[in-house]
C-alpha cells in the first residue's frame, strides 16, 4: 500500500505509528537510502535558527506532512476551491491523526494539551496582502495555477516562508502573461 493510501484513509494507525518512528529515527540509514533513492525524506535533524519564515507556536511540519507522507494540500486547506481564503485548519483535523500518533513527541503534546483544554492554535501569518486588495484563491486553484507556483515548494519546507515577492507588479506580469484582466477595479476595492 502507498503511503498516499495509508495516510489518505487514515485507517490503520498502528502502520502510520510504525513508519512514523522509522522516519523519525535520527540515526536511520534507511531513510537516507530513501532520500537517494526517489521519494523525499524530510530531514531528521534541523537547526530551527537557520529557517525562514516566522517561527509558529507548534513546530508543524509541511515536510514531514505534505512531503514525506505525500499528504494533500487540501486535506488541510480543505476550501481553496471555493473561498477567497484556503483556511488553515482547525485542531480536529490534526487530531484525527494525532491523538494516536507522535505520543513523546513535545511538540505533539502541545497540539494535544490545546485540543484537551478547547484552545486553538495562534498560527502567525505568513502571507497578508493590505486591506485594499483583493484575492480570490477559488479563482487561482480553480484555473489550475497551482500552489507552488505562488507558494513555492510547500512540501518541502520545514518551516513555511513567503516564496513570491506578493507586490502588484508580480500579480500584473502573471496576468498579462495568461490574458487576465489588468482593470484596477479586480484587484482593488
Ligand atoms: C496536515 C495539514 C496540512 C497540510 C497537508 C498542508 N498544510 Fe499548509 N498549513 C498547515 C498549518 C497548520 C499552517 C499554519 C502554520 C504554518 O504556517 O506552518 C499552514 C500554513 C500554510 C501556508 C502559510 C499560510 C499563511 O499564514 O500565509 C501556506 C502557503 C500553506 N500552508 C500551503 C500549503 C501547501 C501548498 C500544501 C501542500 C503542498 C499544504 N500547505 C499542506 C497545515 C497543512
Ligand atoms: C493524516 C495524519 C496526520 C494529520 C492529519 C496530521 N499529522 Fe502531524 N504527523 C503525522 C505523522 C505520520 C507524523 C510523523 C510521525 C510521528 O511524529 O510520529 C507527524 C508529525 C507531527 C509533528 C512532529 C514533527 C516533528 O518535528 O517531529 C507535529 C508537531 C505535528 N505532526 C503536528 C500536526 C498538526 C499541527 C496537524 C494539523 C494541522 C497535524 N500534525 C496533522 C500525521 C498527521
Ligand atoms: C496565484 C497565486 C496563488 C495560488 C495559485 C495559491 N495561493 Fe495561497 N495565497 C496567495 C496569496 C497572494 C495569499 C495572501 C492572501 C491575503 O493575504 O489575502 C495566499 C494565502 C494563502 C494562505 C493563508 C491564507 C489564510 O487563510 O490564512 C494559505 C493557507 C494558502 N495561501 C494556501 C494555498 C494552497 C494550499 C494553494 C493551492 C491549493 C494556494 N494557496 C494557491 C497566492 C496564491
Ligand atoms: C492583478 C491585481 C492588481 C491589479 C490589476 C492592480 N493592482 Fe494595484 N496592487 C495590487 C496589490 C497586490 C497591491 C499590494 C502590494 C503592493 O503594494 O505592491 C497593490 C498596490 C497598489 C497601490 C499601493 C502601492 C503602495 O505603495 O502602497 C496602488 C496605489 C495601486 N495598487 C494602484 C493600482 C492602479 C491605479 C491599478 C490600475 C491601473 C492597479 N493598482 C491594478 C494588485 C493589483
Ligand atoms: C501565476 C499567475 C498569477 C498570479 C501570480 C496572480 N494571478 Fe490573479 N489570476 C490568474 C489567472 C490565470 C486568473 C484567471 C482565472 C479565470 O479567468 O478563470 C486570475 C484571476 C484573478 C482575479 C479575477 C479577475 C476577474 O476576471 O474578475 C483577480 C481579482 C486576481 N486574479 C487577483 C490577483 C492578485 C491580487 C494577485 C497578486 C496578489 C494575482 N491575481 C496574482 C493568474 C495569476
Amino acid at each position: 500500500m502507498g503511503r498516499r493510501a495509508i495516510l489518505g484513509a487514515c485507517l490503520t494507525a498502528a502502520t502510520i505509528l510504525a513508519v512514523g518512528v522509522v522516519a523519525l529515527n535520527p540515526g536511520n540509514t534507511l531513510g537516507q537510502e530513501a532520500t537517494q533513492a526517489g521519494p523525499f525524506v524530510a530531514p531528521a535533524d534541523v537547526d530551527t535558527n537557520a529557517l525562514r519564515g516566522p517561527r509558529q507556536p507548534i513546530f508543524y511540519r509541511h515536510d514531514i506532512h505534505a512531503g514525506q507522507y505525500e499528504m494533500d494540500c487540501r486535506y488541510c486547506h480543505y476550501t481553496a476551491e471555493v473561498s477567497s481564503e484556503p483556511g488553515i485548519p482547525t485542531i480536529s483535523t490534526c487530531m484525527g491523526c494525532h491523538s494516536i500518533i507522535g505520543s513523546g513527541n513535545p511538540e505533539v503534546q502541545k497540539l494535544r494539551d490545546a485540543s484537551s483544554e478547547g484552545r486553538s492554535i495562534e498560527w502567525i501569518r505568513v502571507h497578508d496582502l493590505p486591506d485594499h486588495t483583493h484575492f480570490p484563491h477559488m479563482i487561482h486553484v480553480n484555473a489550475e495555477v497551482t500552489c507552488q507556483e505562488c507558494h513555492g515548494e510547500v512540501q518541502e519546507m520545514v518551516q513555511v516562508f513567503q516564496f513570491a515577492p506578493l507586490k502588484m507588479g508580480w500579480c500584473l506580469d502573471c496576468h498579462i502573461e495568461r490574458g487576465v484582466t489588468t482593470d484596477c477595479t479586480a484587484c482593488h476595492y
